[in-house]
């Protein structure tokens, strides 16, 4: 009985988990992936409560504007420190990694060009 409910409840979310990520895919191919549209909210959502530009910032820099996100993401790590494995001492945010729909978001938007409003 309890294997079963297992079996039930992991394909359950096996299902739900793409069926989400071709959602994802396909509302990203008919719009835009902007930086104010789309990427602003999850920096904010998930970063910027240590990289901000306050008077005790808990990460060395700020993650608030349009060019510092994307200069950190053009030319720093910050695509790769997203993308590690969950559990690796370098993820970003180190309080764990994002849901893989948000780091998608991200990744669209560098393939794009960057893209501001
Ligand atoms: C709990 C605090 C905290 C959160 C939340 C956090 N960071 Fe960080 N971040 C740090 C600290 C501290 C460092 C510096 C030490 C290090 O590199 O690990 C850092 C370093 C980085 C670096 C490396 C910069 C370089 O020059 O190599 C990147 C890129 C980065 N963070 C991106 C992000 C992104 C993107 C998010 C949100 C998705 C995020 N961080 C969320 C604390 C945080």
């Amino acid at each position: 009985m309890f294997k079963c409910l297992y079996c039930f409840l992991v394909l359950f979310f096996v299902a739900c988990a793409s069926d989400s990520q071709s959602d994802l895919t396909d509302s990203m191919a008919i719009n835009r992936v902007t930086y104010a549209n789309n990427v602003k909210g999850i920096i904010d959502n998930n970063c910027t409560i240590c990289h901000n530009s306050g008077q005790n910032p808990i990460a060395p820099f700020p993650l608030e504007t349009y060019l510092e996100v994307r200069d950190k993401t053009k030319f720093g790590s910050l695509l790769n420190r997203i993308q590690l494995p969950d559990g690796d001492p370098a993820i970003m945010p180190k309080t764990g990694k994002m849901p893989q729909k948000l780091i998608d978001v991200v990744v669209v938007w560098a393939a794009k060009g960057y893209i501001k409003n």
